[in-house]
């Protein structure tokens, strides 16, 4: 792939956690795999005091701990180090965005910052809204400066907190910069596994026949994390799983799923096809809520032997916070493909394992010959997506036990992309901020898109808002509240990887 060419990247909010753990070390990485021109820069702007030999320091430390590609002798980060400079502002301080815009007019003036800009809102989302102002009284958007310089803006997740401020959010970055300039990013469309959905599904002639309501019984998507808040439960309990992961990153990964193909892979072809899904989701009505949604919030427990505390006891969290943590949901798609096959999706902090898999299970065999006594019940074919860790793909068959006699078990056929390809998928930031600097928008959410997002969820959110059901809890290290099995167990149905205990 081509390079992209020169550019200087703003970061909004560089003194933060994304900043530290993925930006600068993505970029770094890409920088050492030759990815990035000769000229760019990277701007970090925040409030905090730091010098540009500080703000340095600190990246080197952050890529030494987070960097796919390490720096491996002082040479090569001294040329990165020299392209790093830092900001001080706050983010309303239109002084300090005139001052930017000064600094970046003499780095362009100079040949060290190149003038085509990509904004980067790694902030706070109560900050989105000001620094765009802000970046638009200091004229530092040029919606017209295309193809070059150009400037660009990504904006991080959430994109609103429900569809009224999504609506806001995304007229202000309209009023300020054309559609093609604007990156919301979900970095799980960033990942080598999920991009893989499309090239699996449409690039092999075996699946599409039977990807419908004809073969597949039912469809589940399951984000694990055995992390808690991170530090980040002031944010976190504004958010809340379902605005934290559903809303983007799993209906993102739902969509892949279940989409069309689209006629080619230009970035509207791609965002017309998965809309289409989300506007085919069926909403959950008000009064099903109670039934199809199952909210939960983790208690203190142990993980891999390590005991930690629950959600109510993280740093900035309220001690009697109603905030979920947990989320499993039942839904379905209103179209002719999918009409009447369950898409089960849950995700949850403090869970036993880290684990994000889809998994497709397939209708069984009619109850004649071996799915009926004495070889049957038989276990139906399942393909998982294995996003992560330990990408790769699995598909669960049926084959007869060698020997004599008829013996029939399960078998997984597996492909692991650390396996096949030498190595384990790079980050998707590096990805991500790949494309938004080649100007390519296919891995990014349209404003469409997260609208009809976020009205999928609208009538769930306004339910938590006005329910006094009681918040179920789970203690950190188990799978969720029972409620989140009865809702599969009540379909006859388990979710992958549970063992049947009862008769
Ligand atoms: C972020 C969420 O978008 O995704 C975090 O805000 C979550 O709460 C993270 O931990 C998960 O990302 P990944 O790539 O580790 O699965």
């Amino acid at each position: 792939m081509d390079r992209p060419e020169p550019f200087t990247l703003v970061v909004f909010g560089a003194s933060g956690d994304l900043t530290r753990r993925k930006l600068v070390p993505a970029v770094y990485s890409l920088f050492r795999d030759g990815q990035l021109p000769e000229r760019f820069a990277v701007v970090g702007f925040a409030r905090r005091d730091k010098t540009d030999e500080s703000f340095r320091n600190e990246m080197r430390e952050a890529v030494d701990t987070f960097a796919r590609v390490k720096p491996a002798n002082g040479d090569e980060w001294g040329r990165f180090a020299a392209r790093l400079r830092y900001h001080r502002s706050s983010f309303e301080d239109p002084e300090g965005f005139r001052s930017l815009r000064e600094l970046l007019a003499k780095g362009s003036g100079d040949g060290t910052m190149p003038a085509s800009r990509l904004f980067y809102l790694a902030t706070q989302p109560q900050w989105f809204a000001p620094v765009i102002d802000q970046l638009s009284a200091a004229e530092l958007i040029c919606p017209e400066c295309r193809p070059s310089p150009w400037s660009r803006i990504i904006i991080e997740k959430p994109i609103g907190r429900d569809l009224a401020t999504a609506r806001e959010l995304n007229a202000l970055a309209d009023g300020a910069f054309a559609e093609d300039q604007i990156f919301r990013i979900d970095h799980y469309l960033g990942k080598e596994t999920v991009q893989n959905i499309l090239v699996l599904r449409f690039a092999n002639s075996i699946f599409e026949p039977v990807w419908n309501q004809k073969y597949v019984d039912h469809v589940q998507i399951t984000v694990a994390e055995t992390i808690g808040v991170e530090g980040r439960g002031a944010y976190y309990d504004r958010a809340g799983a379902l605005r934290d992961m559903v809303q983007n990153h799993i209906l993102q990964l739902l969509c892949l799923v279940a989409m069309e193909s689209p006629s080619s892979l230009a970035p509207n072809d791609v965002r017309d096809e998965k809309v289409k899904v989300l506007k085919a989701l069926r909403p959950i009505p008000r009064d099903c809520v109670a039934n199809d949604v199952v909210r939960a919030q983790y208690t203190a427990g142990t993980i891999g032997r390590k005991a930690v505390p629950g959600y109510r006891e993280e740093d900035n969290v309220p001690n009697d916070s109603t905030t979920e943590t947990f989320v499993a949901l039942k839904t379905c798609i209103n179209n002719w493909r999918w009409k009447g096959v369950p898409f089960y999706l849950r995700t949850g902090k403090r869970l036993p394992r880290r684990m994000s898999e889809i998994s497709i299970h397939f209708k069984a065999v009619p109850e004649v010959l071996f799915n009926a006594a004495p070889f049957g019940p038989m276990e139906p074919n399942v393909l998982v997506l294995r996003i992560q860790p330990n990408e790769g793909i699995s598909m669960q068959f049926q084959v007869k036990q060698p020997g004599p006699g008829t013996g029939i078990r399960p078998f997984r056929m597996d492909f692991g992309y650390s396996h096949s390809f030498g190595h384990a998928p790079p980050d998707a930031y590096e990805r991500l901020l790949l494309d938004a600097a080649r100007g390519d928008s296919t891995l990014f959410t349209r404003s469409d898109e997260v609208e009809a997002a976020w009205s999928f969820l609208a009538p769930i959110l306004e339910w938590c808002g006005e329910s006094d059901v009681e918040l179920p809890v789970y203690p950190a290290g188990t799978w969720g509240p029972e409620d989140a099995d009865n809702l599969i167990h009540r379909d006859g149905r388990l979710w992958h990887g549970e063992v049947k205990t009862w008769a």
